[in-house]
């Protein structure tokens, strides 16, 4: 099978309502794009997948939903005010600016020009004023990460569960970054989401549990499509690692435009809770202290009832990128097919419980009011199933209706015709989407069939 390409995912995102530039009436608002119909649906069924599997299927994790707009104070005792930067650089001929990692043998990507400009740091922090008085104190951040809202939480989480270590905290949402070239579709964006987890253990069991969580992870991958084969787990070198972490595994994927990461695993040490911490004095401390006036109010450690002291948990954090996620479900999903009668189908090979619309229910004919009658119960009784969407597509036309639900990955597909209204026992015909099989299924069986195919 031909590797996917992102011109064939871009006009299907568009074609079908998967995802849209934002902006576009006004000419695109850079680095910036817009879920549609379908990709709302593809998105909230990743996620939930990722939230079943790290909150619900364990019982070492809570979740959390913490605040975007973020306190000063967080991001500048985290170490991001002062290190979360890109070099940056600018081309003198072509006035274009880029990431100076980016240059190639040292001349400008767009011209090859080497009358470039000094290399400079950009932080690529949002920064925003809160509150309806300007001042050098009334600034405040859209989050760069959903982490440090972990981290803040941290205590607040222990005392209202009573956790002990090793336990997690997990978090969904909105992160930002002025990136200086966003590119790349939706690999490469300036508001984006992430799904962190961020897992704290004893000071000393921290490389086992990178280990398993490295492991878990991948599994976790491969369930929603997205193979091992396609992936390399990269062990980022010493001199390359951010700011607070020990080790990392970047979880590298073969996207259309190269392997490149949709998840970093690290290996966080005590860093970030030590960062947040007051009297970190009365601590001993293993990772590198950002600002040792920290005015933090609380300390984010734990006792040790067996060796009568606190410590502060190390963390090993999985952070990924939800679009990058569904950029790469939806290249492992992209087939064209070749069928037999001598033309191509597209068809979006997806994971059933990732699929926008699990069921399809067509009606033959749209002013057939039996036949429409039929079909919206069908409808009605389907969605009582609680798999997901259900759609009623009423078009009119069942070949168009079957080449779209094969485009968006439905993989079920539901017929009312003549004979369902007229013969009995009623019946109606399934189409499978990967075999096209169709199968006759009465409707009194229908719910129950269903029901165990997404089981
Ligand atoms: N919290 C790690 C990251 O945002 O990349």
């Amino acid at each position: 099978m031909p590797a996917t390409t992102m011109e064939q995912l871009v006009s299907l995102c568009k074609r079908r309502g998967f995802i849209f530039q934002n902006a576009d009436i006004y000419g695109g608002f850079q680095g910036l794009y817009d879920f549609g119909p379908l990709g709302v649906e593809l998105k909230n069924n990743l996620k939930n997948a990722w939230w079943r599997a790290m909150v619900y299927e364990r019982d070492d994790v809570e979740g959390l939903d913490s605040a975007i707009l973020t306190h000063r104070k967080v991001l500048h005792y985290s170490g991001h005010e002062d290190t979360f930067s890109d070099p940056m650089v600018d081309c003198k001929d072509c006035k274009c600016r880029m990431r100076a990692d980016t240059l190639k043998d040292g001349k400008c990507t767009e011209c090859g020009s080497t009358n470039l400009t000094e290399i400079r740091q950009f932080n690529l922090m949002f920064k925003t004023n809160v509150g309806p008085v300007v001042n050098e104190e009334s600034y405040g951040y859209l989050r760069p990460e959903t982490a440090q809202g972990i981290f803040i939480n941290f205590k607040n989480v222990v005392d209202s569960t009573s956790r002990k270590v090793p336990f997690g905290i997990a978090q969904i949402g909105k992160s930002f970054r002025n990136e200086i070239t966003p590119r790349n579709f939706i690999f490469r964006v300036r508001e984006f989401e992430q799904m962190e987890l961020e897992f704290f253990v004893k000071p000393g069991t921290d490389e086992e549990w990178h280990e398993k969580w490295k492991e878990a992870r991948l599994k976790w991958w491969e369930e929603q499509g997205v193979p091992a084969e396609h992936i390399v787990a990269k062990p980022i070198p010493k001199e390359d690692l951010a700011h607070y972490s020990k080790a990392t595994y970047d979880i590298c994927y073969e996207f259309p435009h190269g392997l490149e990461e949709l998840e970093g695993i690290a290996d966080h040490t005590d860093y970030d809770l030590a960062n947040h911490t007051k009297n970190q004095d009365e601590f001993k401390i293993n990772a590198h202290v950002h600002d040792k006036n920290v005015d933090s109010t609380s300390k984010l450690a734990l006792y040790d009832e067996e060796a009568k002291e606190w410590f502060i948990p190390f963390v090993i954090e999985p952070s990924a990128g939800v679009e990058r996620g569904v950029l790469a479900v939806l290249t492992e999903a992209y087939t064209e097919e070749a069928l037999e009668n001598g033309t191509t189908r597209i068809v979006l090979k997806l994971k059933k419980h990732l699929a926008p619309i699990k069921v399809a229910v067509i009606p033959l004919k749209r002013n057939n009011e039996a036949i429409m009658n039929m079909a919206h119960k069908i409808k009605t009784d389907l969605l009582k199933l609680g798999i997901g969407r259900v759609a009623l597509e009423d078009s009119g036309n069942i070949g168009k209706a079957y080449r779209r639900h094969d485009e968006v990955g439905t993989p079920i597909c539901v017929t009312v015709d003549f004979d369902s209204i007229e013969q009995e026992p009623a019946s109606v015909t399934i189409r499978d989407r990967d075999t096209m099989k169709q199968t006759r299924v009465n409707l009194a069986d229908l719910p129950n069939y269903i029901r165990e195919y997404f089981a």
